[in-house]
């Protein structure tokens, strides 16, 4: 396999980009139908923090990831839409996707990591009977099946949920594709509920600090991290002095 790239999309990249994006998510039959603006929209928020990744094999757009519902509690991240085109599954791209979610979790100190999925329209991600190549995705990263949701689709089938500590992620070290480089940007709002969070385990469970502070420097030795700055620090006397860089 060529050299793999794993990286946020913009919304300033070429207009071409974009298309395959849209259409590598619409031709994934195993997801549900998404609208090209959500999927916009999750692109346009890659400026505040991740929503969106792509993977590209040689410069070729492989699979893209889509960040898991709406961010509503600051400690836990969640995995959205996955999906990696035929010709390359099985190549550990999916798994270097679901890796740049687990960085970005931890450049926002979010301790809790969770899937749901519907193991009828997916077996191959819990390996269930149905699933006989492979011991299923989830499980090949030691994600553990916390259970199955009392409510279930609108065709009636089941949801499950799956989840890991983000402490507990070296697994992803044995299992990433060589060759592959990441790259992920560190804004203010991450940075915002990174502190937040270290805030609570301070009070809560201080060891969970530490923790974090040895995977922050773990990320930066994994992937390029651009650190962005706040938009306030662009003053218009700072330009004219030079300042801005
Ligand atoms: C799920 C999906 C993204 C996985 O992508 P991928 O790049 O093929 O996954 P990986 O190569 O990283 O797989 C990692 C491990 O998961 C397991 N696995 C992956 N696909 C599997 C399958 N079809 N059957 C059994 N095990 C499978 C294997 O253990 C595999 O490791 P191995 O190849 O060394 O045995 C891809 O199959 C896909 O796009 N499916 C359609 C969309 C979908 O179902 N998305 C998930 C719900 S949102």
């Amino acid at each position: 396999m060529g050299k793999i790239e794993v990286k946020p999309p913009k919304l300033n990249w070429a207009g071409k980009d974009l298309e395959a994006i849209y259409s590598l998510l619409q031709k994934t039959t195993e997801l549900g139908f998404l609208y090209k603006e959500s999927i916009k929209a999750h692109i346009k928020e890659n400026e505040n923090r991740g929503t969106l990744w792509a993977a590209y094999i040689d410069g070729v757009l492989a699979g893209v990831a889509t960040v898991g519902s709406r961010r509503i509690y600051p400690h836990l991240a969640r995995h959205g839409e996955i999906a990696v085109v035929v010709k390359y599954r099985r190549q550990r791209i999916g798994t270097a996707l679901y890796f740049i979610q687990v960085l970005q979790g931890i450049l926002e100190g979010r301790r809790e990591l969770e899937d749901t999925i519907i193991p009828q329209l997916s077996p191959w991600m819990c390996g269930g009977p149905t699933c006989s190549d492979g011991i299923g995705f989830l499980p090949s990263l030691e994600y553990t099946h916390y259970g199955t949701l009392p409510k279930r689709t609108g065709g009636f089938k089941d949801i499950q949920l799956w989840g890991k500590h983000t402490t507990e992620v070296q697994i992803f070290e044995d299992r990433i594709p060589k060759d592959c480089s990441f790259e992920l940007d560190d804004t203010p709002k991450m940075r915002a509920t990174y502190e937040k969070n270290m805030k609570n385990y301070e009070k809560r469970e201080p060891r969970l600090v530490d923790e974090f502070s040895v995977l922050l420097q773990w990320v930066s030795d994994v992937a390029t991290v651009n650190s962005k700055k706040e938009e306030k620090e662009k003053k218009p006397d700072d330009r004219k002095k030079g300042l801005i860089y």
